[in-house]
């Protein structure tokens, strides 16, 4: 608490206006920082206590500024487990946000999908997340200025902005898919029996990220919204390979229909 205290002070330094929406673009996503009317660019290197990103495709700083006439806060690049950072570290620039004002959290990933409906390019609504191969970053102590130590995790991602999110899709005439995201550790894509297995649990997508998020911004009090770009099909039948470069090729094409629905969603909150 004591770490975040000193980050979020720092923060209000730089920045005096309360972002009440927070945003973390994921792999192949952060040119949507270019639809913010940008008002201050902090570099997580400059915030105490702030890990540092190394992955190719994010970028490492917090953005202030406006979007659809709200005050938002949004991270140019996040944190994976994969990177080596331990769940405290990854949810750490949540709880800064939330103790900053921040009270709708929106996230977005790159995904591989084991749905057969789902096709590159498509953008998935998450309703819903598996969390049991990444380690609950809520292990450990639990802060009590957060929240409770046994959160109810029954709508980890508000269905009224699931429902907001629909309709702007409709209206745009764009399809959206709708569905579970389970997290794995990466960096390793999945073997074939993985995809199947992945399937065969009740997901619909599997990515890096956004899960041990989501959780720390529910323990929290935040509402979470959260959307999947697919960037790879990860079923049995396909005997394709995966490449980093492939996943943010395919994110960035897919970005101008997430920067829709996150712009207007933004607007209705
Ligand atoms: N698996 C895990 N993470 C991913 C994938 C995938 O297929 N695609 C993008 N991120």
């Amino acid at each position: 608490m004591r770490e975040l205290k000193e980050a979020v002070k720092f923060l209000q330094k730089q920045y005096s206006e309360t972002a009440t929406v927070g945003i973390v673009l994921g792999s192949g996503l952060g040119n949507f920082t270019e639809e913010i009317q940008i008002e201050k660019e902090v570099e997580y290197k400059d915030i105490p206590h702030f890990p540092v990103s190394t992955v190719e495709g994010h970028k490492s700083k917090l953005i202030f500024g406006k979007l659809s006439g709200k005050t938002v806060v949004a991270m140019a690049g996040r944190f994976h487990f994969y990177e080596g950072y331990d769940a405290a570290e990854i949810i750490f620039p949540i709880r800064v946000m939330k103790l900053l004002g921040v009270q709708t959290l929106l996230l977005s990933n790159a995904a591989g999908t084991v749905n057969p409906g789902h096709k590159v390019g498509d953008i998935m609504i998450i309703n819903d997340h598996i969390s049991f191969f990444t380690p609950n970053p809520l292990i450990g102590k639990n802060i009590m200025e957060l929240g409770t130590r046994f959160p109810d995790m029954s709508e980890p991602y508000k269905r009224q902005l699931i429902e907001k999110a629909k309709a702007i899709a409709i209206a745009h005439n764009f399809d959206v898919k709708e569905g579970v995201y389970v997290a794995v550790t990466g960096p390793t894509f999945e073997t074939r029996a993985e995809y199947n297995f992945i399937k065969v649990i009740g997901a619909d997508v599997v990515g890096m990220s956004t899960v041990q998020e989501c959780i720390a911004a529910n323990h929290a009090g935040m509402d979470v919204f959260a959307m999947s770009v697919i960037t790879d099909i990860g079923m049995i039948e396909h005997h394709n390979t995966i490449t980093h470069e492939e996943v943010l090729e395919a994110a960035k094409n897919a970005e101008p229909k997430l920067a829709i629905i996150f712009k207007e969603l933004v607007a209705a909150i």
